[in-house]
């Protein structure tokens, strides 16, 4: 079932004063096994991004969407969308204030009976640029039972050898949290091609943002705040009136790397208004037993080669869902 896998040796690991363990291959299975060595096993939660709160609404594509893709999302006709907030790491019961990085993922039903899923991350880059990079991270932290840590040297040897890896954490750092789920903006890491009528092809990722702009909390006003502030400031929100981003996508320019989420692109990129995402009623945790699927995609819209959206992530998902659905 999981038999899908990706030979590792693409990427060089020199480690000075760390021995790699030399992996042949990295698995879904493997993945969810680091991760689950980091966070532990928490019965009938995502091995990542643990921590959630659902909602739902409507989107509605803008007149100009359907010069970018052909995809039914671009269409007349809205789609009802549920999605998921939630806080990274496989944690269930992370401080909502910790500086990590926030996710975001949508399932849009189209009118014609399609699904289409959304995965993104309130960061513009990814922690590391290729599934098997992704599992020697998450080894490098396992953590160290005598000590309930992982171990420093080894993880800054990693990071020494492998400084793309360092480039979501110095995001997170630099730039403060939002004060809400609603007022966060989100960054699809991936690229996708996004083929229109004519059959004109872009590469291009999608970005979301509040319509009411992004609200940044300073660190004196993430010290007065609760554990659970962003649950429970999306219940109260959502409780007063609907709540709205606007869905663009980012195009890619002469140069940009279409494969490595570790790099982002000039902010100066053109981008494409392609949609309003209305969110309406929060969801509580309706949401858990979903499975969003990165390759969950219309006709119009296809993955590109960055390996950490292809197959090997999908299963690593599957595996996920697999693991929750049994130790409920
Ligand atoms: C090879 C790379 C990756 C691995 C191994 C991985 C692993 C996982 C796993 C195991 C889950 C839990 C899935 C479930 O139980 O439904 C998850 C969820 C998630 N991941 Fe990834 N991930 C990877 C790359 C990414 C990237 C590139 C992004 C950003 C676009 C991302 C964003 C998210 C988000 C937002 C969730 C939460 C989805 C939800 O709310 O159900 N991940 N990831």
């Amino acid at each position: 079932m999981f038999g899908i896998r990706v030979l590792i040796g693409a990427f060089p690991l020199v480690l000075a004063g760390y021995a790699a363990p030399v992996a042949a291959e990295v698995s879904g299975r493997d993945l969810v096994e680091a991760l689950n060595g980091i966070f532990g096993q928490h019965a009938g939660q995502r091995a990542s991004h643990a921590k959630g709160i659902c909602a739902a609404g409507e989107f509605r594509a803008t007149e100009q969407a359907p010069e970018l893709s052909r995809a039914e999302l671009f269409g007349a006709e809205p789609a009802l969308v549920r999605v998921r907030f939630s806080m990274g790491g496989g944690n269930p019961v992370v401080p909502d204030t910790a500086r990590a990085v926030r996710g975001l993922a949508a399932r849009f039903s189209l009118p014609d009976g399609g699904v289409t899923d959304l995965i993104m991350l309130s960061a513009p880059v990814f922690l590391a640029r290729n599934p098997e990079q992704v599992f020697e991270f998450l080894r490098v932290r396992e953590v160290d039972p005598a000590t309930g840590l992982p171990d420093p040297e080894k993880v800054a040897a990693f990071s020494a050898a492998n400084p793309e890896t360092t480039r979501q954490a110095a995001w997170l750092a630099a730039n403060p949290p939002a004060d809400s789920y609603l007022s966060t903006r989100f960054f699809g890491v991936n690229a996708f091609r996004f083929i229109n009528d004519g059959d004109e092809a872009v590469y291009g990722r999608w970005q979301i943002e509040p319509a009411d702009g992004v609200v940044e909390l300073d660190e004196a006003q993430l010290a007065e705040l609760g554990d659970d502030f962003l649950s429970e400031d999306l219940v109260r929100r959502l409780a007063a009136g609907p709540s709205a981003f606007e869905v663009y996508v980012q195009l890619a320019g002469e140069g940009d790397d279409v494969t490595d989420p570790t790099v982002s692109w000039p902010e100066s990129r053109p981008r494409v208004h392609v949609g309003t995402l209305n969110l309406t009623s929060e969801e509580g945790q309706s949401c858990d037993t979903l499975m969003f699927n990165p390759l969950a995609l219309p006709a119009g819209i296809e993955p590109s080669e960055d390996a950490t959206l292809r197959v090997v992530r999908t299963t690593a998902y599957v595996e996920s869902l697999a693991r929750r659905l049994q130790r409920q």
